[in-house]
């Protein structure tokens, strides 16, 4: 079928967690490929996925070979020594906007920004020199005014969009028009990812329901220790993130609970923790004669490995949306992949539209 030609916005992380497995995979080719949905989706697979161009603001990663990138600080997935491609990808600046946060901000130097204008340039000209066909947006929380402008390039480029942080885009009727007018598929918003704090709740609260019993209350802590998760300690960009994730849940409640008595978010920033995340929830209600019940449930993860598997999933919707010029917000995917897609259904539904989606 063909490679994928994307580009990546923000080579932070999640970035480096999504190449560095797929090398992985590339080095140790006797290994089943774990943590993605399809092997082969539609005819293409992991190694399909060619990212021919980046953006960031960092001056670590803004002009370095994109392979090189991925390792500089403050990331800190290491799970490969080296990459095997992407030595000839350069780094290009993108405008900073709101991209950077108070508590991130002296983890690295932005380059010294440009216009905006003259910036678009050179980007609209890098995306049609590498002739890219989809941008993944891995900005970091809060970075409202980044995506739009991302959002925004994709329209002008023609190019399809995975939108995998909580700015909400296809999930915001006066974007999704504009993708769907354009008939540019697009894949958002905010990734949930593959035994993540989100589907785990959502499953758990499900069947506590199915099976008859009465939710009163429930919460959902996260704690990590990336730029992520520091980058979130600033509570003024974490509005659209707590929608996103409290949305999760409350869609998949028989009764929806009031505000006071469900709290989902991420809730602090532990250093040492690094990339493993943790995450506790908690539900209480009551049974037949009225009986309380409650459970909890720890989780812990890699939070870039459980993301990546969910983004190249992402992508390949994409470009089958791409392929059968289908555009605008693709429901069914979106509803299987993203935390708050335009639609939100049971995760059984979303995975059986997701799957009929790749049939065709
Ligand atoms: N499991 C997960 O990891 C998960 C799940 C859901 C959503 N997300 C979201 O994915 C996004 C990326 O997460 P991450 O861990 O890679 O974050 P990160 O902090 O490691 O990386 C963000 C990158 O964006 C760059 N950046 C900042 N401003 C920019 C701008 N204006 N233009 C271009 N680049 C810019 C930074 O320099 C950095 O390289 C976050 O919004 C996160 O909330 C992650």
């Amino acid at each position: 079928m063909g490679k994928i030609r994307c580009a990546v916005v923000g080579v932070g992380n999640c970035f480096a967690g999504l190449v560095q497995g797929i090398e992985y995979y590339r080095q140790n080719p006797e290994q089943k490929v774990i943590g993605i949905m399809h092997e082969n989706m539609g005819g293409y697979s992991i190694h399909d996925l060619d990212f021919v161009a980046a953006f960031d603001v960092d001056s670590k990663k803004v002009g370095r070979p994109l392979s090189e990138a991925v390792y500089a600080k403050p990331n800190k997935v290491e799970w490969v020594d080296r990459l095997s491609t992407m030595n000839d990808v350069m780094v290009i600046q993108s405008p900073q906007l709101d991209g950077v946060g108070f508590y991130v901000k002296d983890k690295f130097t932005p380059v010294e920004d440009k216009p905006e204008d003259v910036l678009r340039a050179e980007i609209l000209r890098e995306l049609k020199e590498k002739e890219v066909e989809i941008i993944v947006s891995y900005l970091p929380v809060g970075s409202d005014k980044a995506t739009k402008f991302w959002a925004q390039v994709c329209l002008d480029a023609n190019v399809g969009f995975v939108n995998c942080m909580p700015s909400f885009i296809a999930s915001e009727q006066e974007w999704a028009k504009k993708f769907q007018e354009k008939n540019i598929p697009i894949v958002g918003d905010d990734i949930k990812s593959q035994v993540g704090a989100t589907i785990v709740h959502r499953k758990m609260a499900r069947l506590c329901n199915e099976r008859g019993a009465k939710i009163e209350k429930t919460y959902q802590i996260n704690v990590g220790g990336n730029t992520d998760f520091l980058c979130m300690k600033e509570q003024e960009r974490l509005q659209s993130k707590k929608i996103s994730k409290t949305e999760a849940v409350q869609s998949q409640l028989s009764e929806r609970l009031p505000d006071d008595q469900i709290y989902v978010g991420p809730s602090d920033f532990i250093p040492f923790l690094s990339n493993t995340k943790l995450m506790f929830m908690r539900i209480e209600g009551r049974m037949w004669a009225n009986i309380p019940y409650n459970m909890e449930v720890r989780l812990e993860v890699d939070d870039k490995a459980n993301s990546a598997g969910i983004v190249i999933d992402a992508v390949r919707y994409c470009k089958l949306a791409l392929d059968r010029r289908i555009g605008g917000p693709l429901i069914g995917p979106s509803a299987w992949l993203m935390k708050h897609p335009p639609q939100q259904f049971s995760d059984d539904e979303a995975r059986k539209m997701a799957y009929e989606f790749i049939k065709g």
